[in-house]
């Protein structure tokens, strides 16, 4: 039996293929498309999935309700937008032929988290823009079932007021997010913390009952919010909106745990992503599991669990690198050789990650000692200078060099910040309030935790800068031919 799960015809569509309760295959379609954040299915996708993973599939899985999401989207004034969310006739489109079932849209947030993090209990939270109708959720899981126990509506909505002010920044709202995340380091979030409060997200006095409440309907952003507002304000804007965000997913995890008691948490939806504010879920659970693709790309796994809980797989059985595969050509000791003397290489081998981070198989790597590596990264990397870099660590040595906040003994994901223990050594991999996003490489044998024991081994320093291999503008490289791209407009040697 072939399923494929599909998150697509909004933003960062992917696909996933299951062969019985097996997943073989997942990856986002702008890594085949060239798009970044491509909204939409495309052919290369498809025909790749038909003829590497057994042709047509028996079922699909799409990842929310298209007749819910119709009729809020009237509500919210969007027209009637039927025709565009008719999803038959969509994936006719791509020559998909095949019985459709629909999940809810947190139901499938929920099923990608919980079904995959090898808990027998947890409290999940699914925070996000919008789905159909639900912002925020709380379920119970227990065993293979997954029971939503509290949900918060539209307009109402955490990860729009989020994007709201991403946009209100001059950034990109749906995908620039992290950027300001980063920004908001440089910031004074005293500024416009209060007026952000008076005038845009509540913070109810009854906090159990409903932890936030917007002020006013954020789906269509607030340019016209402060519009005296100038560009030097924006980093103040960016530390205010972190705050606020913070206080309110304090409070949110806080209502989670009444609610759901557990010590270990799963969370889920786009807002997972912040990783600055998700060092708070340690106040509240002892263990939190983030599954790498939290948000909507990562429900083309979520649907099928979700329709088919007695599939959830097992942390040690879950990769993060289900793409295409490019096989691997060079030894660790060739790229270690290379990485010591020019401090800088790409590497793409194996399948790709599926999720918004280089974890190792296609990245930028550096030797994060030595002042000038930033420099020299951003300059192939053509970003904010205010923007930091992550480094990948061995997880077993990560507390002598990072201090991890409590729930948070490994990162496997980089899904959480930590204070640097020698920043003076390290500053390439250090954002300006002393954190960095790291990432820790357990034990396992792979190509990846060899490489970083080789070089550990060759310079005594266990870690690297890890950083996403893609030229700017444009998806992370996927294929060969992509990488050969790659190192013909930087000059630098990308590793197969
Ligand atoms: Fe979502």
């Amino acid at each position: 039996m072939i399923t494929w799960g599909i998150s697509a015809n909004s933003h960062d569509a992917a696909l996933a293929v299951f062969h019985d309760e097996h997943i073989v295959f997942a990856s986002h379609s702008e890594r085949f498309s060239g798009k970044k954040n491509d909204g939409n299915l495309c052919n290369d996708l498809v025909n790749y999935a038909k003829t590497k993973f057994g042709g047509m599939p028996d079922q699909v899985i799409w990842y929310e309700n298209p007749y819910l999401k119709t009729l809020r989207q009237l509500r919210a004034g969007q027209g009637w937008m039927w025709p565009k969310n008719n999803i038959k006739q969509y994936l006719r489109g791509y020559g998909i032929i095949a019985p459709i079932k629909y999940t809810q849209h947190h139901h499938s947030h929920a099923a990608a988290g919980y079904y995959t993090s090898g808990f027998d209990h947890a409290c999940v939270v699914v925070i996000d823009a919008i789905g159909e109708f639900t912002t925020y959720s709380i379920w119970r899981g227990q065993g293979d079932k997954l029971k939503c126990i509290y949900t918060i509506g539209y307009p109402h909505s955490l990860g729009l007021f989020y994007s709201a002010m991403t946009q209100r920044c001059y950034l990109k709202p749906n995908e620039e997010e992290y950027i300001l995340m980063g920004m908001a380091a440089y910031g004074d979030a005293n500024k416009f913390t209060g007026v952000m409060l008076d005038e845009l997200l509540e913070l109810p006095n009854d906090d159990l009952q409903q932890p936030f409440r917007l002020r006013r309907d954020l789906h269509r952003g607030c340019m016209d919010w402060r519009p005296d507002l100038n560009l030097k304000d924006v980093f103040d804007l960016a530390a205010a909106t972190q705050e606020v965000y913070e206080m309110a997913f304090d409070r949110i995890l806080r209502q989670a745990a009444k609610l759901c008691p557990s010590k270990n948490l799963v969370l889920m939806g786009g807002c997972a992503l912040n990783c600055s504010a998700n060092y708070l879920t340690g106040r509240y659970f002892d263990q939190t599991w983030i599954m790498p693709n939290p948000g909507d790309a990562g429900s083309a796994i979520g649907a099928v669990l979700a329709h088919n809980p007695q599939w959830r797989m097992y942390p040690k059985d879950f990769t993060p690198f289900l793409g295409y595969d490019m096989g691997m050509a060079h030894s660790n000791d060739q790229i270690v050789d290379y990485l010591v003397s020019d401090q800088i290489c790409g590497l793409a081998r194996g399948p790709a990650e599926f999720g918004p981070r280089a974890l190792g198989n296609r990245s930028l790597l550096a030797d994060p000692r030595g002042l000038d590596i930033k420099d020299r990264v951003n300059k192939i990397k053509q970003r904010q200078e205010f923007r930091p870099f992550a480094p990948v660590i061995l997880e077993e040595l990560v507390n002598d060099y990072f201090a991890m906040p409590h729930g948070w003994t490994t990162s496997r994901y980089m899904q959480v910040t930590a204070r640097c223990l020698k920043p003076t050594e390290f500053s390439a991999i250090i954002h300006t309030d002393g954190t960095s996003r790291v990432q820790t490489v357990p034990k396992d044998g792979s190509a990846f935790r060899l490489l970083l024991e080789a070089w550990y081994a060759r310079t005594g320093c266990p870690m690297l800068l890890n950083t996403s291999l893609n030229i700017k503008g444009r998806p992370m490289v996927n294929n060969h031919s992509d990488s050969r791209n790659f190192e013909r407009q930087y000059n630098i040697r990308v590793f197969n």
